[in-house]
């Protein structure tokens, strides 16, 4: 509570302008107590022009057996919500022409309740698709109508509730190529500009983002996607943004991370991190986590020190529900809450960044 004693002074000193102090010249008026909520990350970051985000499913993460307590940990401490899997192309469009909206829709129902934003993720990505589009024996021309057809009819149903969108997901490998992707295969590098002009057609106010990891520092990779997106926006294909995905290894923040922010920036993109989490090897230590929250940190300062740099979402926000365990063997504990929503030092960190 050491951060409200300059408040805590000004309150009294206009206490005693207004009313005046007693005969003794003390103050009886008590600040009035003060909601631990207020201070939670999300009024930070809204103080600071920010959102802060976690990634949530609706069945498994609201509906699961932790469902109250993760409910509330995620509506008090954050503004933006992304569908960590409800929105991705298996499992809004399992059969041809069959769209399921039931766990996206009740997870934006959720955001909306919170008053928090939802970042659409993802339209156009290589992973989980669905069996009926990748078995399937398809021309060029029919999988380019398949993806701005699916594009077009998620884009619709979710105007004026999804506020961002993850357009292309992770198009391109590390050393700067396009990936051999379904779609690169199908259609080539077209694809690209054909799925932002899609959304951008369906919901021109939706912030349209490209995605991708590993671009964070300056590299050869996130030097292509810089080649990339400058050749979107000059051909007015309605890219808004680029996301950052930001799934580091603890104490792998890269140097350059700021730099990079900022010349994605000049380019008149938004730029957002949009997955972090920062593993530790397990079992975490006591100076695993404090090294980890130095990182959180250090994003979170990056971030604030670009104005473009409006939102920082994590991947999730309690290791008790997070992807790292299943798929970085021997490593875990990368986010900001424990597995029992206890906060930790990554927490502090954040907090105190944004404050
Ligand atoms: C991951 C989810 O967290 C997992 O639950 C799912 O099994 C696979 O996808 N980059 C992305 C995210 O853009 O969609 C991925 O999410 C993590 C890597």
């Amino acid at each position: 509570m050491r951060h409200l004693q300059p408040m805590w002074r000004l309150t009294l000193a206009c206490v005693v302008c207004a009313c005046g102090s007693s005969a003794d010249g003390s103050v009886t008026t008590q600040p009035p107590p003060i909601s631990p909520d207020t201070f939670a990350l999300r009024a930070l970051a809204a103080a600071r022009g920010r959102r802060i985000g976690a990634a949530a499913d609706h069945g498994y993460h609201l509906q699961g057996s932790d469902g109250n307590a993760f409910r509330s940990v995620l509506a008090r401490e954050f503004n933006l919500l992304t569908p960590e899997n409800d929105m991705k192309f298996d499992h809004l469009h399992p059969a041809q022409g069959t769209f399921n909206y039931v766990h996206a829709d009740s997870l934006v129902a959720f955001a909306e309740a919170n008053n928090m934003k939802v970042r659409g993720h993802t339209l156009v990505w290589h992973q989980q698709l669905p069996g009926w589009l990748t078995a399937g024996t398809w021309t060029a021309r029919d999988v380019s109508l398949i993806m701005q057809d699916h594009i077009t009819q998620v884009v619709n149903h979710y105007k004026g509730h999804v506020v961002s969108w993850d357009v292309v997901n992770e198009a391109l490998n590390d050393d700067g190529r396009m990936r051999a992707s379904f779609w690169f295969n199908s259609l080539g590098r077209s694809y690209v500009e054909t799925a932002f002009t899609a959304a951008h057609l369906a919901d021109p106010d939706a912030i349209l983002f490209y995605n991708d990891y590993n671009i964070e520092g300056i590299n050869a990779k996130s030097d292509s996607v810089y080649a990339l997106v400058q050749a979107l926006k000059l051909r007015g294909a309605g890219i808004g943004g680029v996301g950052f995905q930001a799934h580091f290894q603890v104490n792998g923040v890269p140097p350059t991370l700021q730099q990079n922010l900022e010349r994605f920036a000049a380019l008149g993109l938004k730029v957002e991190i949009t997955e972090l989490d920062v593993r530790v090897p397990l079992p975490s230590t006591p100076q695993s986590l404090r090294d980890q929250a130095a990182d959180y940190a250090k994003v979170i300062s990056a971030c604030l020190a670009v104005a473009n740099c409006d939102a920082v979402v994590m991947w999730g926000f309690t290791d008790k529900e997070s992807w790292v365990p299943s798929v970085f063997s021997g490593w875990g504990d990368a986010l900001p809450f424990d597995a029992s929503y206890g906060k930790k030092p990554a927490y502090w960190s954040i907090y105190n960044a944004l404050k």
